[in-house]
């Protein structure tokens, strides 16, 4: 597949994101008064480009959601955030946050319980659209990932999980988007769909847009990825060229990520 297929030069390309030293951590309070805190992220740097797709990977547990909340503004009440967000060279307030978030920024979440329970399908993916034309882009949306125009009038119970992961998809597609964020976008999604949603991530990249891939899937990720952020227990381990995995790792820098790529089924589970 034609990495992003952006016609900008890789040179030229701004940066989009720019997380630094990022560190969550949230207070909890145990046996009624006693606090303690915990910290699952302590130090996060990641970057996108425009045009550009990083994908971020690592086991569960490891951060990547909460990295997700935190560059959207949609962390719990009781995190505790620090470090540096940067959107295009400016610091990403939370009132920013909550400005760019389903327009300029755009959010694929990793959970389908982000839909409304009691809201008909296709009005959510209208949301944000322009009234008048909102029907029709629905419309178009629903096909584009293969559902029925009709689908847009149940609710989300009568969906298959399937179903559900493309509309939320369907929901994150809005004109001026700069920035795309999709929490783990295609498990439960069959091989067919997966390929067409690897591809409409890579559209996005068409007009400049920055994609952040999380995924456990690093073998497809691949197929788009300019890049690849490695973490591991909220820290980044290695940012890393796509090219450089292949073979054995051998480009790669650290032997983290050397193990994490031999360890993938397709090379053998091999450890070092
Ligand atoms: N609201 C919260 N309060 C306390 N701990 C939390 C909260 N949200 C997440 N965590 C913890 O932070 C860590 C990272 O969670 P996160 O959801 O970012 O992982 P992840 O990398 O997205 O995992 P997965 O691949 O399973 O989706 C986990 O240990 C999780 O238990
Ligand atoms: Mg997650």
């Amino acid at each position: 597949m034609n990495k992003g297929g952006s016609a900008v030069n890789e040179t030229d390309k701004k940066t989009l994101l720019q997380v630094e030293n990022l560190s969550i951590g949230f207070t909890q309070y145990v046996k009624g008064t006693q606090r303690r805190t915990i910290q699952p992220i302590s130090d996060l740097n990641v970057d996108i480009k425009e045009g550009e797709i990083v994908a971020v990977v690592g086991a569960s547990g490891s951060g990547k959601s909460l990295l997700a909340h935190a560059v959207l503004g949609i962390l719990p009440g009781n995190a505790i955030c620090k470090g540096t967000i940067l959107y295009k060279g400016r610091e990403l307030t939370e009132r920013k946050k909550e400005q760019l978030r389903g327009n300029e920024i755009s959010f694929i979440p990793q959970s389908v319980n982000y839909l409304d329970p009691l809201m008909r399908v296709g009005k959510q993916v209208q949301i944000g659209l322009n009234k008048k034309t909102a029907q029709t882009k629905q419309n178009e949306l629903f096909t584009r990932y293969g559902l029925k125009a009709s689908d847009g009038r149940l609710f989300p119970f009568e969906l298959s999980g399937g179903m559900l992961r493309r509309v939320l998809f369907a929901t994150s597609v809005r004109e001026g988007v700069k920035l795309v964020i999709a929490d783990e976008p295609t498990p439960g999604i069959h091989p067919e769909a997966l390929s067409e949603i690897l591809k409409q991530l890579a559209e996005f990249t068409k007009d400049g847009a920055g994609v952040m891939l999380i995924t456990h899937d690093i073998i497809s990720a691949l197929e788009i990825a300019h890049r690849v952020a490695v973490i591991k227990d909220g820290r980044t381990m290695e940012i890393a060229d796509s090219k450089a995995f292949q073979g054995k790792g051998e480009g790669l820098k650290e032997a983290y990520t050397r193990r994490l790529w031999n360890a993938l089924p397709q090379n053998e589970f091999a450890f070092e």
